[in-house]
C-alpha cells in the first residue's frame, strides 16, 4: 500500500483532520498541494512539515468560495506540479442554527464550499487522471448524513451531495482507471465539535454511540484516506467508508 510519489491535492489541508493527513502523507513520500484560505493555519503546516517534507509540500492560499479564482490558482499550480494524481475534497463549512433561521445565500455558501469548489477541482484533474488512466478522487462526508443531528441542513445537504457526486463520478470515470470514494468521518475532535455547546455531555454521547470505547484521532483519517488513495484500493469505488468507531452500520 503506496502513495510515494503520487501527488495529492487536499483542500482544507491546515485544518483539524487535514493537517496531520498532509503530514501522514508527506512522511510516506507523496507531494502534497495543501489549499486552505486560512494563512496562518498554512503556516502552522508549513512549520509542522519542517523536516520531512524535503520540498514535498506546496500550500495554496485561496479562497474556496471564490471558484473562479480557485480555479485559476489551482489550474496553475497543477499544471507546474505535472498534474494531480489524487483529490481529496476536504474543505467544510459547518454553521449551526434551526433551519429557519438560513438564508437562502447562507445554504448557497455552505453547497459553494463544501461541494461546487469539489467539482471545479475535479475539473481541473480530470484531463490529467484521463491522460495518465490513474486516479483518486476522495470526497469526505460526515456521520450526520445518516440523521441524528439537528440545526445542520445546509451542512447535511452539501455531505449528501458529496455522496451522490461520488456514485456518479466513480461511474462515469472508473473506465479511465479512476475511481471515487468518500470517508465519513464519525465524531474527531477538532474546531468542528466546537460547535457543540456541552464538550463533556457531547464526549459522553459520542462513546455511547460508538462500538469503540475510544475517540477517534485524526490518525485514523490519515490511514483511510492513504489506503484509498493507493494501489491496494484499485477495485474499490463508489463506496462511502465509515471512519466512526463502529457508530453507523450501513
Ligand atoms: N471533525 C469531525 O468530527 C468531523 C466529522 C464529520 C465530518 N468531518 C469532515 O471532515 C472534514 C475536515 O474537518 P475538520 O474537522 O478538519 O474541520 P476544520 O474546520 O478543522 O478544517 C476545515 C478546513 O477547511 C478550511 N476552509 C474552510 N472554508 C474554506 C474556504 N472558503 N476556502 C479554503 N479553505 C477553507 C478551513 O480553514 C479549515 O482549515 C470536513 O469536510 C468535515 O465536514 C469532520
Amino acid at each position: 500500500m503506496s502513495i510515494q510519489g503520487k501527488t495529492i491535492l487536499y483542500t482544507g489541508a491546515a485544518g483539524g483532520l487535514g493537517l496531520p493527513a498532509t503530514l501522514h502523507f508527506l512522511r510516506a513520500g507523496a507531494t502534497v498541494l495543501a489549499v486552505d484560505h486560512d494563512a496562518a493555519k498554512l503556516s502552522a503546516l508549513t512549520d509542522a512539515a519542517a523536516g520531512i517534507d524535503a520540498g514535498r509540500l506546496v500550500t495554496l492560499a485561496a479562497d474556496l468560495s471564490d471558484l473562479d479564482g480557485f480555479r485559476s490558482l489551482l489550474s496553475g499550480q497543477a499544471a507546474a506540479l505535472g498534474g494531480l494524481d489524487v483529490v481529496i475534497n476536504n474543505a467544510a463549512i459547518y454553521p449551526a442554527k434551526p433551519f429557519d433561521d438560513y438564508s437562502i445565500e447562507e445554504h448557497q455558501a455552505v453547497q459553494r464550499v463544501n461541494v461546487d469548489a469539489g467539482i471545479v477541482a475535479v475539473q481541473v484533474a480530470l484531463p490529467g487522471m484521463r491522460g495518465r488512466g490513474w486516479g483518486r478522487i476522495i470526497n469526505i462526508a460526515s456521520i450526520t448524513f445518516y440523521g441524528g443531528w439537528a440545526n445542520l441542513s445546509p451542512y447535511v445537504a452539501s455531505k449528501g451531495a458529496l455522496v451522490g457526486l461520488t456514485r456518479a463520478w466513480a461511474r462515469e470515470f472508473g473506465p479511465h482507471g479512476i475511481t471515487v470514494n468518500a470517508i465519513s468521518p464519525g465524531a474527531f475532535p477538532t474546531d468542528a465539535e466546537k460547535i457543540h455547546p456541552d464538550p463533556e455531555g457531547y464526549t459522553r454521547f459520542v462513546l455511547d454511540h460508538q462500538a469503540v470505547k475510544r475517540r477517534g484521532h485524526p490518525g485514523d483519517i490519515a490511514e483511510a484516506l492513504a489506503f484509498l488513495a493507493s494501489d491496494a484500493a484499485g477495485f474499490i469505488s463508489g463506496q462511502v467508508l465509515n471512519v466512526d468507531g463502529g457508530w453507523v452500520m450501513h
